[in-house]
């Protein structure tokens, strides 16, 4: 009672009041800031924001010393390219096999885009010609860790390619696997809206003859998943006996799952790298992450073979006559390459890593470029300021990814290849299993490990398109390497 006498005191009560609208006054204003400063220019450097992380490894002054202009990081200028091919960005209406059309953003009138067949070792010149796609297009090299200038991303490596403009790609093909071509400029929309294609790098030593090699990309088109250009079943006669292999990318946001049915398959290749010792799998699905490629390979059976997509009509139908369909099979659990082949010597195998970092997908309350709301976060903070992952020529890095959501994030890092050390604290048995794109499941916790031999400024993304233009996004940064190019509208550069 004496305390509420206290409360009622005139004086008392008006001091409380000032000190509450003091304290709300406060927190407004310390929102305001926050939102004036969540805000972006109309342009920017990637290298102005983010939070600079040096993993453990030796600190340097990026203001002092940068000396490595990205767009000198060039694949080799001299020499007669193998192979030349010219990729028109152009709006196009696409006619899908159920007779549906879609109006679609298309490389060369197609969707999906010329798939690109180069033997392991071919210097490749790409030229991109944007015919009239109005906000510009890149091409990425998803997956093929070509010099930083040829990387394709608008606003980090170079500038979005107008309409009327062109620009060319140089590249040695070293690795040897499946991987894709996309736009990084508005990717979300443009990669949507069909602007991707397969690339596939073949061995220079030829696969046994009368290898039926197929590349298929999945592709939601006009609401409904296709496989290449096609929603519906697409049959073929294949000789019993023929050795195929099918190379499955993953064009969309979210995870896929195929179900290869009819005859028992090995999973031969990951993300353009080859299994080791791989053993027979059957009646379990693929999921592939968005982005990523499950390469799988069988000797044709006598009765047919179907690779159908979960909740899909689209399918592929193998029989000896190209007419007989084989019953559709259920969908089995997921194959899990964590444990799958022969182990083998890695380069990381007993090493001291130079660096250690962390990457905590999470959800924080703020402003992301002054939009309130609950956003994707990492290690706690809403972009820009995101982890500039800094590493020097030469190191070895490791990288603890851990995923605090419910969603799964599809974590791509350009230029370079990782291999998985562990899932959830249990290390990896099996073959070794590198990625560029890694599909980290809601709540999981993946350790994985690269080598810092491709210098540059590289961006590391989650490849859910989506949450990338939300904020999923940050970049690894060799020591001294700077960009000339400018992100946001001023500059008209949106990797996102
Ligand atoms: Cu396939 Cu940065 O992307
Ligand atoms: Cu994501």
């Amino acid at each position: 009672m004496r305390q509420l006498g206290i409360i009622r005191n005139p004086y008392v009560l008006r001091g409380l009041t000032a000190v509450v609208i003091v304290g709300l006054l406060g927190l407004a204003v310390w929102i305001g800031y926050a939102w004036y400063q969540s805000r972006l220019p109309a342009s920017y450097n990637a290298m102005d924001y983010g939070v600079m992380d040096y993993g453990g490894g030796a600190p340097q002054n990026h203001a002092e010393h940068p000396h490595v202009r990205v767009d000198a990081l060039t694949g080799p200028q001299r020499g007669t390219p193998d192979v030349r091919v010219t990729l028109t960005a152009e709006q196009a209406e696409i006619r899908l096999d159920s007779g549906r059309t879609v109006e679609a953003w298309s490389f060369d009138g197609q969707v999906p885009g010329p798939e690109l067949r180069i033997r392991q070792g071919d210097l490749v010149e790409a030229t991109l010609v944007n015919k009239d796609i109005d906000e510009g297009v890149t091409i990425h090299w998803h997956g093929v860790d070509v010099p930083n200038a040829e990387d394709g991303v608008a606003g980090v490596t170079q500038n979005a390619v107008m309409p009327g403009r062109r620009h060319t790609y140089r590249f040695r093909a070293d690795q040897v696997g499946t991987f894709w071509y996309h736009s990084h400029q508005a990717s979300s929309e443009q990669v949507r809206r069909g602007l991707y294609g397969a690339l596939v790098i073949v061995p220079r030593k030829p696969p046994a003859a009368g290898t039926l090699d197929l590349a298929t990309i999945v592709h939601d088109l006009g609401g409904r998943p296709a496989l290449g250009h096609s929603d519906e079943v697409q049959r073929r006669a294949v000789e019993p006996g023929t050795p195929v292999r099918l190379r499955l990318v993953n064009s969309n946001d979210s995870p896929e799952r195929f179900v290869l049915s009819g005859t028992p398959f090995r999973v031969v290749g990951i993300d353009g790298t080859d299994v080791n010792g791989p053993t027979p799998v059957e009646g379990q699905a693929i999921q592939v992450g968005g982005g990523a490629r499950y390469d799988l390979a069988f000797d044709m059976p006598d009765s047919a073979v179907r690779l159908g997509v979960v909740g899909s009509d689209a399918a592929l139908s193998l029989s000896a006559d190209g007419r007989t369909d084989p019953p559709e099979a259920e969908a089995g659990p997921d194959f899990d390459p964590a444990g799958y082949g022969r182990p083998a010597p890695t380069p990381f195998d007993d090493v001291r890593f130079d660096r250690s970092f962390e990457l905590k997908i999470g959800k924080s309350f703020g402003f992301l470029d002054g939009r309130p709301g609950r956003h994707w976060s990492i290690n706690g903070r809403i972009f820009p300021d995101t982890p500039m992952y800094v590493v020097r020529p030469g190191d070895l890095v490791t990288m603890r990814i851990v995923n605090d959501t419910n969603a799964v994030h599809p974590m791509h890092l350009h230029g370079h290849h990782a291999l998985v050390l562990s899932r959830n604290g249990r290390p990896v048995t099996g073959s070794p299993w590198w990625v560029d794109t890694l599909n980290v499941l809601a709540n999981e916790e993946y350790e994985i490990a690269f080598r810092a031999t491709n210098p540059g400024l590289w961006m590391d993304h989650c490849h859910n398109l989506v949450h990338a233009g939300d904020g999923l996004t940050m970049h690894v940064v060799y020591e001294g390497a700077w960009t000339p190019f400018e992100l946001g509208d001023g500059a008209g550069n949106h990797p996102e």
